[in-house]
């Protein structure tokens, strides 16, 4: 663990933003509890997503549930493709991912690409050992591991479940009454905040590998033909990528190039996700990632999932790992097709032509008395057959006798009585399966990248101060509120300015306790971005002084303005500057 991440690991531990889970049984590795701050700072931090992804773009959010039945995830393809490599130790019984193995033990990167078989390959080779016992690994197999956790769905076994391993299949699998909500028109988007779970082989990084996480998921379903982003909206946004062959060309490094640029020259080939990426990252920005910390790569061919036509993934840097807070998928029809052959349902949308126009339909009418004493039992799939050669070669039946393939055998039928016919029909319109753009974010890896990056030492008054530099928006506690002293009156007039400012919805912590220093510490070091101290002016002019955290800059300020005063500062509408 680098000094960065046991620090981090530390003070959200000392201050309540998060620590590992069932500690009076000794920890289940992978479940984490967000605490009295991290709670809120994901809270709020739920909230600038849903501000800018869902409301901002005229998205819909959808609650859908975690268990879901065994068909959706044989339909979707994640009961027999969604695995990571395993190979268990044969001295200690310790299972270990095999791909991180590789890339912990030879500096390989996104051994996820390289098929099970190389990867043993590569362990012999290099002669790698168990992590937890030291035993030598070659020759040990490595296996494919499901990660879904399975469940019954009420008694016994006949109804299987799996907790979702992602919140994007509710989305999907409602997908024919969202359309209707979305009155059947393209493009439309649906989010969903949400748990998933998935049974990691081997849990770590604290929030950053677990096995219960939020996620914020965004289906964008778009008409694949005729929708374009409104790319000029963030055409200028400079991205920071890293394409897959820079990743495998020798010398080959990061671009920054503007979202119009990645687009004009095809580095990103789908214009909707050059979209989100710039979306994003003002996004990003906004919530405090450090931009010299922050790319976009690109996956390797072998490394997208199952689903996705491409993947870029948004990754930030924390104590010297590469971390992914974000996929940005292409997953094209894939889901939707998917259900509607598993279902029989519709996953389409109606698209009406401008004008309506007439086609010629070729049809069938077999003469049912000639195909059943010809061919007996094969009657109806001789029939069916001669349907679909009627769609697909309709010049077949120019002849006098048609051949078509029934039960392995080909069948001669005469052409007569077939009935064969071109008709002319009227169409208005014909049904589309949208395609799916999916930007899909892990929100406590997000929560863990902004604590990181947040992380700030200086100098105050000759003293070492340790403090989170949070958005005002993140931040748990927006106003710290501490009386001088608590006495003539001064504890009594912080106690009502604090009961102010928590009925105008600010939150608010009040603390009369230890030297006024202390108190702005223990504030600065959970990231409150104001403090409001009462001191003996209040009592004679009704003034406050609010102290910014991260330049301790302090003004005076009205009590009568300070919560809408604050409301600004938080909403980012005001500067401290402007006071
Ligand atoms: N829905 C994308 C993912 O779960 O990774």
């Amino acid at each position: 663990m680098s000094d960065e991440t046991a620090a981090l690991d530390e003070l959200a531990r000392r201050r309540g933003f998060y620590f590992q889970a069932n500690s009076a049984y000794g920890g289940v590795a992978g479940f984490y509890v967000y605490g009295p701050q991290g709670a809120t700072l994901k809270a709020n931090l739920e909230e600038a997503w849903r501000d800018r992804f869902v409301r901002r773009e005229g998205h819909q959010e959808i609650e859908s549930p975690d268990i879901m039945p065994e068909v959706v995830f044989e339909a979707s393809g994640h009961l027999a493709g969604f695995d990571d490599m395993i190979l268990e130790c044969p001295e200690c019984g310790a299972s270990h991912r095999a791909d991180h193995l590789v890339e912990d033990g030879t500096g390989i990167e996104e051994a996820e690409s390289i098929p099970p078989e190389e990867v043993q390959e590569i362990v012999a080779d290099r002669g790698l050992t168990c992590p937890s016992c030291g035993a030598p690994l070659s020759g040990q197999p490595v296996e494919e591991f499901n990660l879904m956790f399975g469940t019954n769905i009420g008694p016994g076994s006949s109804s299987p479940g799996y907790l979702r391993p992602e919140t994007a299949q509710g989305m999907f699998v409602e997908f024919p009454r969202l359309k209707e909500y979305a009155r059947g028109q393209l493009p439309f988007g649906v989010a969903q905040i949400g748990k998933a779970y998935r049974n990691e082989i081997s849990p770590r990084r604290s929030l950053v590998r677990v096995r219960e996480f939020t996620q914020a998921e965004l289906e964008h379903f778009v008409d694949p033909e005729r929708d374009e982003p409104p790319i000029e909206r963030v055409a200028d946004v400079e991205l920071p990528l890293y394409p897959a062959d820079e990743q495998q060309a020798e010398d080959g490094g990061q671009v920054t190039m503007t979202v119009r640029e990645a687009v004009d020259r095809g580095v990103i080939g789908l214009p909707w996700i050059a979209y989100y990426l710039g979306v994003a990252k003002g996004w990003y920005e906004r919530i405090g990632v450090d931009m010299d910390r922050f790319r976009y790569r690109q996956h390797l061919a072998g490394e997208r999932a199952h689903y996705a036509a491409d993947c870029w993934d948004a990754e930030t840097e924390v104590g010297g790992n590469w971390i992914e807070v974000t996929g940005f998928a292409t997953r094209a029809d894939y889901d939707l097709r998917k259900h509607a052959e598993h279902s029989g349902e519709e996953f389409t949308v109606f698209r009406p032509y401008d004008e309506p126009i007439t086609v010629e339909r070729p049809t069938v009418d077999p003469d049912m008395s000639y195909l059943g004493p010809e061919f007996g039992g094969a009657a109806g799939d001789v029939a069916d057959a001669l349907e679909r050669l009627a769609e697909t070669d309709p010049d077949a039946f120019e002849g006098e006798t048609v051949t078509v393939e029934a039960d392995g055998e080909s069948d001669v039928v005469p052409v007569e009585v077939t009935g064969f016919a071109v008709e002319e029909v009227t169409e208005n319109g014909e049904h589309v399966r949208p395609h799916v753009i999916e930007p899909s974010f892990g929100v406590g890896r997000i929560v863990y990248t902004v604590l990181a990056h947040a992380c700030r030492e200086d100098t105050v008054d000759g003293e070492t101060r340790t403090y989170l530099a949070l958005p005002p928006e993140l931040a748990p506690t927006t106003v710290g509120v501490f009386p001088l002293m608590d006495k003539d009156g001064l504890g009594e007039r912080a106690r009502e300015i604090a009961a102010d400012l928590r009925r105008a919805g600010l939150s608010v912590a009040h603390d009369e306790s230890g030297a006024i220093g202390r108190r702005y510490r223990r504030q600065d070091e959970i990231g409150t971005p104001f403090c409001v101290t009462v001191d003996y002016d209040t009592l004679d002019d009704d003034t406050v002084t609010v102290r910014e955290r991260d330049t301790t800059a302090q003004v005076r300020v009205a009590a009568d303005d300070l919560a809408a005063t604050l409301a600004s500062l938080r909403a980012g509408d005001l500067a401290v500057d402007d006071l």
